[in-house]
């Protein structure tokens, strides 16, 4: 028989779905924030925070909502080349494609932005942009510039490197949204969510507020750590239903088995 861990453990295998956005504290902060950021006169706002923050998800539903008003489209992963990333900029600005042997002439796109003015707004999400080089990032400022095209720029905060400290990024006047790690309310109310929205009803009853703590402190609020923990946790779950079910206490996630999940992931040492 299936155990109804599994269905629990689908829930938080990581993936950008936009079916599966929820609205949590801080997640509605920042949609609110670029929606109003969007409607300024800005050439590029910056949507900044560590990975697993819910960037790419924040983009996606922006994207999603405010598509039948504005003329917005979602970049992903840069694309593998400048080239590439050019024929797919000129496909939206033009609404043309161009046959794939041929260069974009970028001052001519540049060009036929500026003639843009006044007549069309594009908006343009960019996320992953840390992977853009100082070149390419030039050429979208310019872009930019010519205000018939708004970039939103995501990008990953890391230890080693402050990348708004970069040139490109610096000497411009941004508006900068930044997310954060989330907080125990908004992550209890993430898990909670995401269960009843497959009817988990009782297994989401079955993790308590000090899991909920416990849960918070190893992932320390991050979206996809807590995927990972809760992916593992009821993966241990699902082990013990099927080959110990007497051990299995339905009403109460055991706190061991929170703590074995955080040994596997490497949360905590031995
Ligand atoms: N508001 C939200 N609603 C639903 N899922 C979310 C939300 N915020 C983050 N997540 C989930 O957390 C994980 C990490 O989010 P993601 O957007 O990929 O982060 P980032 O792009 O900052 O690395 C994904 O599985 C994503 O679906
Ligand atoms: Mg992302």
């Amino acid at each position: 028989m299936k155990s109804r861990y599994e269905a629990a453990k689908q829930v938080f295998v990581d993936s950008v779905d936009i079916e599966d956005y929820i609205d949590l504290d801080a997640s509605v902060a920042a949609y609110k924030q670029l929606e109003y950021s969007l409607e300024k006169p800005l050439k590029m706002i910056l949507l900044f925070g560590r990975p697993g923050t819910g960037k790419s998800i924040l983009l996606n539903r922006i994207q999603e909502k405010l598509k039948h008003q504005k003329e917005i489209h979602y970049f992903d992963t840069p694309a593998v080349n400048e080239k590439e990333f050019f024929h797919k900029l000129f496909k939206v600005l033009t609404q043309k494609d161009l046959p794939s042997n041929t260069e974009v002439n970028f001052s001519a796109l540049v060009e036929f932005c500026q003639n843009l003015r006044g007549k069309r707004e594009i908006i343009i999400l960019l996320d992953e942009a840390q992977m853009y080089g100082t070149e390419m990032m030039e050429k979208i400022r310019l872009l930019s510039d010519s205000r018939a095209v708004k970039f939103v720029v995501s990008l990953h905060k890391t230890d080693d490197e402050d990348l708004i400290a970069k040139e490109h990024f610096q000497s411009r006047i941004w508006e900068v949204i930044e997310l954060k790690n989330a907080t125990k309310e908004d992550q209890t109310a993430y898990i909670h969510k995401k269960l009843l929205k497959k009817n988990l009803f009782e297994i989401a009853n079955s993790i308590k507020a000090k899991d909920m703590k416990l849960i918070h402190k190893f992932t320390k609020g991050n979206y996809r750590e807590c995927n990972k923990l809760l992916f593992t946790i009821f993966e241990i779950c699902e082990y013990y239903d099927k080959n110990e079910p007497a051990k299995v206490n339905y009403a109460h996630i055991h706190h061991r088995i929170i703590e074995m999940s955080a040994l596997k992931l490497g949360y905590i040492h031995v």
